[in-house]
């Protein structure tokens, strides 16, 4: 097969062919085909789209290039959920509990931060002790045991991916749907769960920035999950201003602990109770939405979400106190203030600014070999549509370095817009979309 053929082909607007895909993301994987090449088709694609029938055979050779979880040793449906990525974002310490208590199998491998926006393993490993790295026994035992565990991605998941997301990131073409669904959609896959749902991100600190685009974007996605026999929700969420009141490791597992006692943002926890009723439905506990969306409020209202959270922490190894004293994880010893220059109303939120200003605090990491600062981050205290005053305070970032600080406040200035204009607030959950 010619590289030069498949290139001019999809320069040209033309469909390729399942052998031809194969053929590109094999040799690229195994370094025949040269970056140069491969730069060339992926500008092509980026341009000229790919069909469904290509975009399905991008991700499961991606998908086939390494490991695949077999979850065979877990009895009943097994559901996953994944979020495109947000700042403030713990839904998944809360939606992991809810659903578990509701009898769904949640084994979970989760994510370290990326860029501006934060991870669950990061911030789990805020907890004293917790261990995100289980043997496949533990896991399995784990999730048979007490229907949850979350841990970090021990497989070799498609490598294919990640050498080629690697070239999309310095050639601008990240940008394409098919491109970013089969990217993420091959990763996915490799979980083995039955059911997956999505909560795709749109807005200032999303990678999506309309509804539109993600809806698109989800729509590809559950396409791709739909064709490889899973059973597909997709939840369109508004990321234009951060989740919740708080962003950072210590902060957001906190935040997470105050939704699960009930008294949580209604923001965050109206989302999180949202994808964990998906879950609940998508694993065949209850027979409907409205069913699932009753039994995932009284999992949060009777306390037993928060128990799930408590035999979580325990099994892998994490300090249970946390729940009740929060003293014990990593916190901050200096803080310096975001105030309004002015009177009048929040009208917008530069989201990736806030996510910004928390990574440079020291809650994210700048280069990989960065050692986070468990205690940084941001408390959000204004959002849109909230009315200030000159000097109120906008947000506070936090922190035990002041040089960190001092950077992450240089983002934080240019985070908030404040006009005259009566208040315009986004909805939280733009649309549900089912497969
Ligand atoms: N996240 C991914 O994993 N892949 C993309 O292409 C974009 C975001």
């Amino acid at each position: 097969m010619d590289m030069i053929e498949i290139i001019a082909k999809k320069r040209d607007g033309h469909e390729l062919t399942g052998e031809q895909i194969r053929y590109f993301v094999r040799g690229f994987t195994d370094g025949s085909i040269p970056d140069y090449q491969a730069s060339a088709l992926l500008m092509a694609i980026y341009l000229n789209g790919l069909t469904d029938e290509e975009t399905y055979c991008l991700s499961d050779e991606m998908l086939h290039s390494g490991e695949l979880m077999d979850l065979s040793g877990i009895e009943g449906q097994k559901v996953d959920k994944h979020s495109t990525g947000g700042v403030g974002d713990k839904i998944t310490l809360i939606t992991g509990p809810i659903a578990a208590a509701c009898g769904v199998k949640v084994a979970k491998m989760s994510g370290r931060g990326l860029a501006y926006t934060g991870g669950t393993i990061d911030k789990l490993e805020a907890i004293p002790g917790f261990r995100t790295s289980l043997t496949t026994e533990e896991f399995f035992k784990q999730v048979n045991e007490i229907g949850l565990a979350v841990v970090s991605q021990t497989l070799d998941v498609a490598p294919a991916d990640k050498k080629i997301y690697a070239l999309r990131d310095v050639t601008a073409t990240v940008g394409n749907r098919s491109l970013i669904a089969s990217s993420i959609m091959s990763k996915k896959l490799a979980s083995g769960a039955d059911a997956i749902v999505l909560d795709v991100k749109c807005g200032s600190g999303a990678l999506m920035k309309t509804e539109e685009e993600a809806a698109d974007l989800a729509e590809i996605m559950m396409k791709i999950g739909n064709h490889a026999g899973k059973r597909m929700t997709a939840v369109i969420s508004d990321m234009n201003q951060p989740l919740g009141n708080a962003v950072g490791n210590t902060l957001e597992v906190i935040e997470a602990i105050e939704v699960l006692r009930g008294r949580g943002p209604a923001d965050i926890t109206q989302l999180a109770t949202e994808l964990a009723a998906h879950m609940v439905h998508a694993g065949g506990v209850e027979p409907t939405i409205e069913s699932a969306r009753e039994r995932a409020r009284n999992a949060l209202a009777d306390g037993s979400a928060l128990e799930k959270m408590r035999e979580m922490i325990r099994y892998q190894g994490g300090d249970e106190r946390v729940l009740e004293d929060y003293s014990i994880m990593p916190g901050s010893t200096l803080s310096v203030d975001v105030v309004a220059p002015r009177e009048g109303y929040i009208v917008a939120i530069n989201t990736q600014a806030v996510g910004q200003a928390s990574q440079h605090a020291g809650a994210g990491r700048l280069s990989k070999t960065d050692v986070l600062d468990m205690g940084a981050g941001i408390h959000v205290h204004k959002k849109i549509g909230d009315h200030v005053s000159a000097g109120d305070v906008l947000m506070t970032i936090v922190g035990n370095d002041a040089a960190k600080l001092q950077a992450g406040l240089k983002y934080g200035l240019s985070a908030y817009v404040i006009g005259d204009a009566s208040p315009w607030s986004p909805s939280l959950i733009h649309r549900i979309m089912t497969k």
